[in-house]
């Protein structure tokens, strides 16, 4: 089955893994996508923050979280204690997937398949491998079912401290499932999404 494995490289130094991932093509996501948006942050960081997948700024970007939900999840890590800094920052995907509008250039999010997801899986566990991480704070079901399989619910984990699946090795050790931030930015009550967002992080705190 075709993943990403066959551009893994053997060494899970971060900047040869970036460098990897350019030339991804263990989907079909490469194809309309600007570019790999692979994860960033300090290489020896305690917590790992996963999202889904680059969004249209990140895309353009080709670097993770730097768009409108970035912006929110750096001012709810602000609020929760954690310093974003001192975070490393990545997603379950790494390639940009959406659907043009039908007029004009718009391109908007798609959801990835499970298959994408298990297709990109590779990287992830070998950042997970160069990182080491203490905590993986889930942002939303895609990260979530990643990590922790297609059955799991964030709705009945969120803002829970988490042992790690045990194919970890305790690195990560505990894993923190919450909602991800592009959802509190189209909740019909944001103030109160956002302070749940916040309350959750505070246990990844
Ligand atoms: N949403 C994500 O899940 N990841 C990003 O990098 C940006 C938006
Ligand atoms: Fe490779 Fe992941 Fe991009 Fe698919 S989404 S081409 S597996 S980096």
């Amino acid at each position: 089955k075709r993943d990403a494995s066959p551009f893994v490289p053997d060494s899970h130094e971060l900047s040869r893994l970036r460098e990897a991932s350019l030339r991804c093509a263990g989907c079909d996501l490469y194809q309309d996508a600007t570019q790999t948006v692979f994860g960033a942050g300090p290489a020896n960081a305690r917590v790992l923050m996963l999202g889904e997948q680059p969004g249209d700024r990140e895309d353009r970007e080709g670097e993770p979280f730097v768009g409108p939900a970035g912006r929110l999840l750096d001012r709810a890590l602000a609020e929760a204690g954690i310093d974003r800094d001192e975070v490393y920052v990545t997603n379950a995907v790494k390639h940009f997937k959406f659907v043009r509008a039908e007029r004009g250039k718009q391109r908007i999010h798609k959801k990835p398949s499970r298959g994408e997801v298990v297709a990109c899986r590779p990287w992830l566990l070998a950042e997970l491998d160069s990182v080491r991480p203490e905590l993986v704070v889930l942002l939303g079901a895609t990260a979530a079912q990643s990590l922790m399989g297609p059955s799991f619910r964030v709705t009945a984990h969120r803002g829970e401290r988490l042992d790690a699946p045990g194919e970890f090795d305790g690195r990560p050790e505990w894993v923190v499932p919450t909602v991800h931030p592009s959802s509190v930015l189209r909740a019909p009550d944001r103030d109160d999404a956002y302070a749940a967002l916040v309350a959750d992080l505070r246990a990844a705190a």
